[in-house]
């Protein structure tokens, strides 16, 4: 176990405090599946939690994104495979990753969503690691700094597995 159920709920509605401070209400989440499903459904309330009396609040979509050799040096292609359904032009968007490693993935979807004329994108994601960039790329909101181990639960996987722990933990062999 690397950060309880409790941890992550306690940081998850300080996000949304800095979130709803930063940004309008009326943002559209694009989430990046699989791994940020949980960490989306949870923030997605916390936000109306940190507002509730905003008149509109986020509207959310959902993209997958399949990267290859992501741990060699010399690729990295990230590929869409599952496309957004909402138009993201004139919007503020906020892009929820379960975590930032190379910054691969997170720069594809930010371009991805620019070039398609989003006003603004902000990116949150629930944990990062540092020290492994290969993309210039940072989150505007962070909720965990981790050591440089492969973590589980909450949503992140190994081979799909795992997804459902309520908390964050590191496989030991
Ligand atoms: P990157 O930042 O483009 O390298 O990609 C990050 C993606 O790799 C995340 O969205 C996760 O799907 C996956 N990933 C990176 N580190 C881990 C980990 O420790 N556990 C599970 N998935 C991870
Ligand atoms: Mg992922």
């Amino acid at each position: 176990m690397l950060i309880t159920a409790d941890k992550i709920a306690t940081r998850v509605t300080e996000l949304a405090g800095e979130i709803t401070k930063k940004l309008p209400p009326d943002i559209m989440i694009v989430s990046l599946l699989r791994g940020s499903f949980v960490f989306t459904s949870d923030l997605v309330r916390a936000l109306h939690l940190a507002n509730p009396s905003a008149t509109t609040g986020p509207q959310v979509d959902f993209m997958t994104m399949a990267s290859y050799g992501s741990n060699t040096v010399s690729s990295g292609r990230v590929e869409i495979t599952r496309d957004l359904t909402e138009k993201v032009e004139g919007r503020d968007v906020l892009i929820v990753d379960d975590i930032l490693e190379s910054g691969r993935t997170l720069a594809f979807a930010r371009k991805l969503v620019l070039s398609r004329g989003a006003k603004s994108v902000h990116i949150v994601v629930l944990l990062e690691k540092p020290g492994k960039r290969k993309a210039e790329i940072d989150a505007d909101f962070v909720g965990f700094t981790i050591p440089d181990k492969f973590v589980v639960g909450y949503g992140l996987d190994y081979a799909n597995y795992y997804r459902e722990l309520p908390y964050i933990g590191v496989i030991s062999a």
